[in-house]
């Protein structure tokens, strides 16, 4: 009784906190809410005891593009096999300034036309998330530098992957996820192209 008390009272400050944020239009204040709002994620996440559960973390740089597009063809895959009480599926990036943002509005056009609804708002990737994933596979070298540099221990090291490890079609001319945010619209296209790829074989392994 006194968890869901300590749940509802959270809950109540969060939602608080959100209207007074819109109304005065203060963003960092959106950020404090995300932060919270994942706190009690997680923490609701180990009262439901998750560790049964394999648990995936996608990585990029603004966790506008790739990671959340990532993250919800990923999902959708493990859907569609009928496994997602097996699997706990988030996105982060390296790069704090898109914090509490929906995914770009690019990515989630392209998303839209090819079936999926990018409903993610952008977060911090944080030394804590090695301890509440699995695997942690980032998009690029420079992805995987930075969050090498938050490990806590080796083993942590050994938890991250790059998404070029799943390509098969696309191996012989990528050997990481392009970055559209400064491209065209069909370097979006290529990103769900390429990710849809990579997950089929990332989910044959994990499954
Ligand atoms: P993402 O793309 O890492 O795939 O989300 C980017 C998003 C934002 C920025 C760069 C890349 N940025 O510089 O703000």
């Amino acid at each position: 009784i006194l968890e869901a008390f300590a749940s509802f009272f959270v809950g109540v400050q969060i939602f608080a906190t959100f209207v007074v944020s819109k109304w005065l239009k203060m963003d960092f204040l959106l950020s404090f809410v995300n932060h919270n709002v994942n706190r009690q994620n997680r923490q609701n996440c180990k009262n439901m005891n998750i560790n049964n559960k394999k648990r995936i973390l996608f990585v990029c740089l603004g966790n506008i593009c790739r990671s959340p597009m990532a993250e919800e063809i990923f999902r959708q895959k493990v859907f569609k096999r009928g496994l997602g009480e097996e699997f706990v599926i988030d996105s982060a990036g390296t790069y704090s300034g898109h914090a509490g943002e929906l995914a770009d509005p690019r990515m989630r056009e392209a998303a839209h036309c090819r079936g999926y609804c990018l409903t993610h708002r952008s977060r911090p990737f944080r030394a804590s998330d090695f301890e509440d994933f699995d695997r942690i596979v980032v998009m690029d070298d420079s992805n995987y530098e930075r969050v090498t540099r938050l490990a806590p221990t080796r083993e942590d090291i050994d938890k991250i992957y790059r998404m070029r490890d799943y390509f098969t079609t696309y191996a012989d001319r990528y050997d990481y996820v392009p970055d559209p945010y400064y491209e065209g619209r069909e370097g979006f296209y290529l990103v769900i192209e390429m990710l849809e790829e990579a997950c089929e074989k990332l989910l044959d392994e994990m499954a």
